[in-house]
């Protein structure tokens, strides 16, 4: 069953959730990925409108969610709020203690509906501005723009928010997800195996490397500055952030994705300046080390979507927390397959030496 939640050939550059391609499944809604995610077939119209209802009714969080999110420290990244505060909303939830499928479901309902809730609340407060109120008759995507923002968004920025979502949603097992199956695999409860993810994803060289992304996209300004700023990282040995991967030895099918979804997001704003630096590291990247030292170092899932943030105007903070909540789904579809076997996952410690 694990096998069928995502299959990546990384070698030819394809992923795909439950056996449907990541270019046909970018086309439907983030619900309708979420449904399949977790329940392991796309929903059929009932299906998905019940599933849907079920999510934009949950997306309320509590007054004493607000008030945690107001004594926050503000000046550091958004997954540190969001780790604590979905830590914090387990204990208000009616099904904490109720390890049923029926009440692991209502659980990760209410965990996929808050979590944008939560982000963009902390994004409002911490702006000196008050939480908008989910609005339930919205997309995943345009409501959480519209949360973050107060205003509704166009709906080209709607669109690829949603594609964020669902580029992001699942990947195998990623650092993040191994770190959820883990305390699934324990039996403990969904709430703890997503604070797991949210503690691993926040790492640079996993999904922190979004907000490394936009920072330095923000850091060399201007493609005539893009070459020689590559050009300098790469003689002082450092990472170009939102490039290479452990599994994927050729581009990354999300990059191109995110690629084509940046560029849309440039010509639709007039604006190319953002784009057309991130085409100049992309090629000096692929030059430096592809071309000239053979080594299979492409722009991942993190490096287009840092330029599409700064496109809709999302700062560092928040990339990585909005990452979270594409991903979350995949979480808890993985959990829920855990949960299933039943069987705690207990690596030796030799096998450290293969990872
Ligand atoms: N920039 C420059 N060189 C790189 C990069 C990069 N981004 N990534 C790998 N290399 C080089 C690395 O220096 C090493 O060279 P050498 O063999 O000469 O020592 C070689 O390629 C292999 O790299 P590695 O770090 O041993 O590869 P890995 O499979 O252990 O790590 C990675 C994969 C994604 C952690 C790594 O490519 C990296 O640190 N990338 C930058 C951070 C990043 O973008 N992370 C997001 C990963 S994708 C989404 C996600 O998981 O969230």
């Amino acid at each position: 069953m694990s096998k069928n939640i995502c299959f990546i050939d990384g070698l030819e550059g394809i992923l795909k959730y439950r056996e449907i391609d990541i270019n046909q499944l970018v086309e439907l809604p983030y619900d309708a990925v979420s449904y399949l995610l977790i329940q392991g077939e796309l929903p059929g119209d009932q299906e998905l409108a019940e599933y849907a209802a079920c999510l934009h009714g949950e997306r309320e969080v509590n007054r004493e969610v607000i008030d945690v999110i107001r004594m926050c420290n503000f000046n550091v990244d958004s997954i540190e709020a969001l780790r604590t505060i979905v830590s914090f909303i387990s204990q208000f939830d009616p099904d904490i203690n109720d390890s049923s499928p029926e009440g692991n479901m209502r659980k990760a309902i209410r965990l996929i509906a808050k979590i944008p809730t939560i982000v963009a609340a902390y994004f409002r407060i911490a702006n000196g501005k008050q939480p908008v109120p989910p609005d339930p008759s919205l997309s995943h995507g345009a409501n959480f723009l519209y949360m973050l923002r107060g205003n509704k968004p166009t709906q080209l920025e709607a669109e690829v928010m949603e594609k964020d979502f669902i580029l992001s949603a699942e990947h195998e097992l990623n650092a993040s997800t191994f770190s959820s199956r883990v305390t699934a695999s324990t039996l403990s409860d969904l709430y703890s195996a997503v604070v797991s993810g949210l503690c691993t994803l926040k790492g640079p060289l996993h999904g922190g490397a979004r907000a490394e992304v936009v920072t330095m996209i923000e850091e060399i300004a201007c493609p005539e500055n893009a070459e020689n700023y590559v050009l300098d990282k790469l003689s002082k040995k450092e990472k170009i952030m939102g490039f290479g991967h452990r599994v994927y030895k050729t581009y990354d099918p999300r990059g191109t994705i995110f690629k084509q979804l940046a560029k849309q997001l440039a010509e639709a704003k007039g604006d190319m300046h953002w784009y057309n630096t991130a085409e100049v590291v992309e090629n000096t990247v692929i030059r430096e080390l592809v071309e000239k030292k053979g080594k299979p170092i492409y722009p991942n899932v993190d490096f287009y979507s840092g330029v599409i943030y700064k496109y809709m105007d999302i700062p560092p903070q928040l990339a990585t927390s909005i990452f979270a909540i594409g991903r979350v789904s995949g979480w808890i579809a993985h959990c829920f397959d855990q949960y299933e076997k039943k069987k705690i996952i207990r690596p030796r410690a030799f096998m450290l030496d293969e990872c």
